[in-house]
């Protein structure tokens, strides 16, 4: 059985399409569990979409038969996917300790600068979101950056402006992966999709206020009630069910003769 024929099944994907759950089924058998598959499978979300809504978590969940608590967990955890939109080109740079040394801060201040805006923020044409990260693993190279995930390493604020010309031009291009590293090669950089069209017809996740995208929860149901350890404290116990309303004293921890 696979999750297309899963119960639940008759509920059609908004979000994956069909070649995206069979691709996502695929991942998942090729781990003992199920969740070991849920970053690979997110990557197939965020490629589609730019970002991850609270519905496309859902739909991952649902592809790798695993409740969708799991999943967001995991995708809240990573800051290399994306909850809100960004820029069609996401620049990473690295400010850790070999980077730093080497000179991190003036080519993230030059990138700044040449963008005109802060780090953690988008350029208002959605050319690029600037963002400061922790060790790319890429310290031989240092400083290094990523753009759209790929490698750039060994700069400095003079190389910032050419690269962002290249960026509005379309023509900006990366070492090849490492199946053509032995040549040298670069190839031109793809866009990444900005999410903005996901947002204007999903839900965005906000992390800082977990819970917020959730479905709403029964207070009740033919299990009985349920408790929303999230937003349902109030479904807690009953104030007069409350030992210490009864009377309840706690047992003397005095020693016993
Ligand atoms: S410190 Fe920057 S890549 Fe390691």
């Amino acid at each position: 059985m696979t999750p297309l024929e899963a119960p639940g099944a008759g509920v059609p994907y908004k979000i994956l399409g069909a070649s995206d759950v069979i691709h996502i089924n695929e991942l998942r058998q090729r781990y003992p569990n199920g969740r070991s598959a849920v970053l690979p499978a997110l990557w197939v979300l965020q490629r589609k979409e730019g970002i991850l809504t609270a519905e496309g978590m859902r739909e991952v969940a649902r592809a790798l038969e695993l409740p969708p608590g799991p999943v967001e967990a995991v995708a809240s955890f990573y800051s290399m996917f994306f909850f809100k939109p960004h820029g069609r080109y996401v620049v990473e740079m690295c400010t850790s300790m070999s980077c730093l040394l080497m000179g991190a801060g003036p080519v993230l201040r030059r990138f700044e600068e040449q963008l005109a805006v802060r780090t953690g923020a988008t350029t208002e044409d959605n050319l690029a979101t600037l963002l400061e990260v922790e060790c790319l693993g890429a310290c031989g190279g240092a400083p290094a950056a990523q753009v759209n995930h790929r490698f750039f390493e060994n700069l400095a604020p003079e190389k910032v402006e050419p690269m962002i010309a290249e960026m509005r031009a379309g023509t900006i291009e990366a070492a090849a992966p490492p199946a053509a590293l032995a040549t040298g090669g670069k190839e031109a950089l793809p866009t990444m999709p900005t999410g903005a069209k996901a947002a204007d017809r999903e839900t965005i996740v906000d992390l800082a206020n977990p819970g917020a995208n959730r479905l709403e929860v029964a207070i009740a149901g033919s299990a009985g009630s349920v408790v929303d350890l999230v937003k349902g404290h109030g479904y807690l116990l009953n104030p007069s069910d409350h030992p210490a309303e009864r009377g309840y004293v706690e047992p003397s921890k005095e020693p016993q003769p």
